[in-house]
């Protein structure tokens, strides 16, 4: 009937398959023969029960994002769904690969639903900046309770279909065979006697009585948001679904959806969907990926040990290689310390890590690497030390294994020119800790084969990275653009601002933290050493680091740490620092408000984006915001520096960044030409932004 919607028959039972490659997103080419269906079968006499269904991969993964910000075309899921309901017969979604989002709303709209056992269901709106908007945050309390809705809407975690058994979620599991045992299930379902309810009459889970226990987790997930609304509305939409009888509840969420999906945040959101995976898309489909199947990493320190561990999370065996025993032993042992935290969370089980502990092989010689695929290098950030140890890989390493460097500012042309394979060379700067954070800048030096870089792209999201490739300068994208915030973040403690007045700018602003307590988070010896490196200062943090205060690791940084604390308390001894340093270079101290701080802090990183963009370092505008979103800590609501900048108006930032290059002649105020350009025309590179 449509290349997108089929029919079949199985008896009594009718199967309706969904075909919409590659997710069978429901799009209107899919809403339209899909409504006609279900309106067809539900007046047919022989047919006796209906199964949902999806051919390919994939149960629905959800609404399709493409026509979000457009008008709507009907008829829309919630007709869908509304039809559904009226159908007097039993109507059974069978569930594989991931039912998401306005998929699961889909299958809500159903008597029964039965999942293949590798199934994952979910409502992932929230991470778009929306709710659900096809009855989702109505339907599902009903059938999971109130307060394990509110944690899987709010989170937007999918859940495995075993738990969504013991949830109540879905009726069956089967392992295997879908097809027909959701046909035998539909047939059987038509057999019983008794009537048909649908999810949206199921009230005995709705009690009042959970509010207070409710409105408790709901208000310690709203702490959590940041500044962001979506996951605020979730939990308000889940409440109503309480305290509102069906249909208000229902058009309530309507009402809720409609606002978020035409604001700023959802925008930026989707954005960022699509960002990501315009970013991981490397190499022609054609190119052959080169086959990785075991790993080397040289260097069992802070990264090379979290790099080790995101290979074997990743199921790769890995071999480490340090210079001595003692420091092999000492990486090794944090390894095994850092799986047996994850055990001790619940969030990683005693299998599992004996499973990856086991993937580990150490070793003190280089012969050892001989086996290995890929070969990461994460020893000490100097250029000496990294030939020498490129060299010694070139000498062992088998043909065709490709050759890393997590390097986050060396260069990464003069790096592989120490080897007599330069085309199989490749930087992977990994952010820490390296086991857990998401981003992966993939350095593209002049020589690197381009069925390298596909592999390495390639291999990033097997082990769930989010791949983004650059170009050599020194810093790459994120922290050559992290240098231009800085440096002006340490002249606004010179004229008087506080540590915790700009961090307190920036968390407001909606980062996980400031510049200050991320400089204490990561050691503020990294920086110091680094600008000795490069002949620069920074006044207040080389007189700290001078007196060995480091940040964290040391109890004292920009803030104070004591007995062990985390959290940061302000650091009187900063504060008076500030003042004679301040003193000695006769500034006089001022009022700084929140405005200035972004202008001088933020506004510089979109221009030195800009001329990141302007020197092929990044390939399109909506890379830096995927480097920003997943290394840093952008907020994902704002979608990232250069779409923030299109929201904040690009006219404005010139203008501003005009005033400070007047006053102050520092050249990270010298607007870009191509910051210019894009005012003019409305786009980065020939794509319109925010
Ligand atoms: N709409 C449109 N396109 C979609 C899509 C969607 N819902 N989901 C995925 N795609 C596209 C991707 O952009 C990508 O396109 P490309 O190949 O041209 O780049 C392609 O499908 C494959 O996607 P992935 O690369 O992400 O494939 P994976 O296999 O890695 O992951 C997935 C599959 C888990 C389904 C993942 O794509 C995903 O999480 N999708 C989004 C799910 C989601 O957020 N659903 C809710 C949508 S909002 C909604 O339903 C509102 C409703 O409440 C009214
Ligand atoms: P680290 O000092 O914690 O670890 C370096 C390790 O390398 C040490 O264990 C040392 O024994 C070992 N090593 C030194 N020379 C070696 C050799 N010739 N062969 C084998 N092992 C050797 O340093 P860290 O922080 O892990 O940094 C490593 C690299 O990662 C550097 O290039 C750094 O710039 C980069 N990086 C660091 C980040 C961070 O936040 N620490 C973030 C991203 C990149």
């Amino acid at each position: 009937m449509s290349n997108f919607v089929s029919v079949t028959r199985d008896g009594g039972v009718a199967v309706v398959i969904i075909d919409n490659p590659p997710v069978n997103a429901l799009s209107f080419h899919v809403r339209e023969p899909l409504m006609q269906a279900l309106v067809s079968l539900r007046d047919e006499p022989d047919v006796a029960a209906i199964v949902i269904a999806c051919a390919g991969r994939t149960f629905v993964a959800g609404a399709d994002i493409t026509e979000f910000g457009k008008p709507v075309q009907q008829p829309d899921l919630r007709a869908i769904i509304a039809v559904l309901e009226t159908i007097a017969k039993p109507t059974v979604a069978a569930i594989h690969g991931t039912a998401l989002g306005g998929g699961l709303e889909l299958a809500l709209g159903c008597h029964f639903r039965v999942a293949d056992a590798g199934a994952r269901l979910g409502l992932p709106e929230v991470k778009l900046g929306l709710l659900p908007g096809g009855g989702g945050t109505v339907r599902l309390p009903r059938l999971v309770g109130p307060l394990k809705a509110l944690r899987m809407i709010v989170s937007g975690t999918p859940i495995d279909a075993a738990e969504a058994l013991a949830a109540g979620l879905v009726d069956a599991v089967f392992d295997g065979d879908l097809a027909a045992r959701a046909v035998r299930f539909a047939s059987k379902m038509a057999g019983q006697d008794g009537p048909l309810a649908p999810v949206r009459d199921r009230n005995s889970r709705l009690d009042p009585a959970d509010l207070p226990d409710f409105d408790r987790q709901a208000a310690e997930l709203a702490k959590k948001a940041r500044g962001l609304e979506a996951p605020i509305a979730c939990a308000q939409s889940v409440r109503n679904a309480i305290t509102l009888p069906f249909e208000a509840a229902l058009a309530a969420e309507r009402e809720l959806f409609v606002k978020l999906v035409e604001g700023d945040q959802s925008r930026a959101q989707r954005h960022l969907f699509f960002a990501e995976r315009e970013a991981a898309k490397v190499g022609a489909k054609d190119i052959v990926r080169r086959k990785i199947a075991r790993v080397g990493v040289v260097g069992a320190g802070t990264m090379g040990g979290g790099i080790a561990m995101a290979f074997a999370n990743g199921g790769f065996p890995v071999t480490v290689m340090e210079t001595s025993r003692e420091a092999l032993e000492r990486g090794l042992t944090t390894i095994d310390k850092n799986y047996a935290v994850s055990v001790s969370r619940g969030s990683l089980s005693e299998d599992a890590k004996q499973q990856r502990v086991g993937l580990f092989k150490g070793s003190t010689n280089y012969a050892d690497l001989a086996d290995c695929d890929l070969i990461v290098e994460a020893v000490f950030e100097e250029m000496a030390v990294k030939k020498e140890v490129f060299s010694r890989l070139d000498a062992v390493a088998r043909p065709g294994a490709i050759l890393a460097t997590n390097t986050s500012y060396l260069d990464v042309n003069e790096i592989a020119a120490s080897t007599s394979r330069p085309q199989d060379v490749v930087g992977m700067h990994f952010f820490s800790p390296a086991n857990v954070m998401k981003l992966l800048e993939i350095v593209r030096a002049e020589k690197t084969a381009p069925d390298a870089l596909a592999t390495i792209a390639e291999l990033a999201r097997r082990i769930g990275k989010v791949p983004v490739v650059v170009g050599v300068c020194h810093g790459f994208v994120g922290n050559r653009m992290l240098s231009a915030r800085g440096a002006e973040s340490e002249t606004l403690l010179l004229e008087s601002a506080t540590p915790q007045q700009i961090d307190r700018v920036f968390t407001d602003f909606g980062w996980p933290m400031g510049p200050f307590q991320m400089g204490d988070l990561a050691g503020l010896d990294i920086g110091w050493r680094n600008r000795k490196a490069r002949g620069q200062t920074a006044v207040i943090a080389d007189a700290l680091c001078e007196q060995g205060h480091f940040g964290q690791k040391t109890g004292r940084g920009f803030y104070l740490y004591e007995n062990g604390s985390r959290s940061p308390a302000p650091n009187p001894e900063v504060e008076a620092l500030i003042r004679d340093k301040a003193a000695d270079q006769g500034i006089a101290p001022r009022a700084i408000g929140a405005k200035e701080i972004i202008e001088r802090t933020l506004y510089p990183m979109i221009n030195e984006g800009a001329k990141i963009l302007e020197e092929g370092i990044a390939a399109r505008a909506s890379d830096i915001d995927v480097v920003w979103v997943n290394g840093y800590g952008f907020p994902v609501g704002k979608g990232g520096p250069m779409f923030w900048a299109g929201l904040e108006g690009l006219d404005k930032i010139i203008g501003r960044l005009g005033h400070w290059h007047q006053r102050t002649g520092k050249d990270i105020f010298r607007v870009a030409p191509l910051l210019r350009q894009a005012a003019e025309t409305g786009s980065w590179e020939g794509k319109s932004m925010a």
